[in-house]
This record gives C-alpha cells, structure tokens and sequence, in this order.
C-alpha cells in the first residue's frame, strides 16, 4: 500500500538520502540537497511524496506557486515502482492541494525527449502550450486532473 503524504521542510531532511537516491536514477541533472531544501512560493505546502508500507519514499513531486498556478519542479517515481498508478495519484494530490488554495493551473516544462513522461501526462489530459528550447511546457485546469478521477461527473 502507497500513502502519500505532505513534504514539508523537517520531513525532507529526514529522508533526503532517499530522495537523493531516486532523483539520482535519473542519471542527468540530479538534484541535490540544495534544491530539495530550496524554499519557493507554497513549496512545503503542496509538494508530496509517496511513502510503501515502511514509511520510505518511492516517489515525489516538488511543485510551486506560479502565479495562479501550481507548478511541478520535479516528478519521480522510482524505477522499480512505475505504472503503478504512483505518478498519477501524486499529481492528484498536488492538484487537491492546489485546489484547496484556490490556484487553478498545473503547469510544467518536461524535455520534448521524454517521450514517457509526454505519454504519461497526455494520458493525464495535460495540453501542449508551447516550446521553450528544446522543452514543451504542458498545463492543465485543476478540476480537469481531479475530475478524471470521476469520469460520469459529479452525480
Ligand atoms: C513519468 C513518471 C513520473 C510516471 O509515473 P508512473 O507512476 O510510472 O505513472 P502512472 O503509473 O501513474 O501512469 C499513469 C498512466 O500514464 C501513462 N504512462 C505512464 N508511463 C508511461 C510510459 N512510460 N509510456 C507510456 N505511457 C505511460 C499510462 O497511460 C499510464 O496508465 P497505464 O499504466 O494504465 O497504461 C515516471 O515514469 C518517472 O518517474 N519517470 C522519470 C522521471 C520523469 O521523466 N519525470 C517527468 C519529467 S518532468
């Protein structure tokens, strides 16, 4: 069973070696314990992670307050714990979070390479706004991510 949680500051610092440890499976541009503890608009608010059964992170979303926006800095799910439904549950999360502060938007900039993570977040409904270099930065309504989770609607 995965339970997500909220990352705030203090939970961070005690897991960071496990986050170290899944952001480095990413092999380039790993983040630091700098960027993890780096403090942005609503960071420690609405980021979340998901924890198995003995309390360890598989996965994370570190996101910010942009504006009216929430947006995802980072995604990760760690390799032996993918289609598990883990990214999309975490997404979820940030997207009550979000919802629950009022913001309207997530947004986020992934590597038009990344063909995965595209697949992943089209099958989630996010749309295609624009290039910036060799990045697509994709967004998508709050109520749009958490009304999927109810396909018939509200009734
Ligand atoms: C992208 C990532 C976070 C997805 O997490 P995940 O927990 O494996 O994804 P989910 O299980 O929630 O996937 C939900 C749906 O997205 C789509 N999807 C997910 N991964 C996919 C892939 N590799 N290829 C195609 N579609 C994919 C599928 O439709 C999937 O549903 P299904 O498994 O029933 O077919 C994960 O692959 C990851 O950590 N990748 C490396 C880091 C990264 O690229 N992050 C994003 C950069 S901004």
């Amino acid at each position: 069973m995965i339970r997500i949680g909220v990352m705030d500051e203090g939970g961070i610092e005690q897991q960071m070696d496990h986050l170290l440890g899944i952001d480095a499976t990413l092999g380039t541009d790993a983040w630091t314990g700098r960027e993890f503890r780096l403090d942005l608009p609503e960071k420690f608010r609405h980021s979340r992670w998901a924890l198995d059964e003995a309390g360890v992170p598989v996965g994370f979303a570190v996101v910010s307050r942009k504006g009216e926006s929430v947006h995802v800095h980072r995604l990760v799910v760690e390799p032996a714990r993918r289609r598990e439904k883990i990214g999309r549950t975490l997404l979820r999360a940030v997207a009550e979070s979000a919802r629950a502060s009022g913001l309207e938007r997530m947004t986020l900039k992934v590597s038009s390479a990344n063909e995965a993570a595209i697949r992943f977040y089209e099958a989630l409904g996010f749309e295609r706004e624009k290039m910036e270099n060799e990045n697509l930065v994709l967004g998508i309504a709050v109520v749009m991510l958490l009304g999927a989770d109810h396909p018939a609607g509200p009734g």
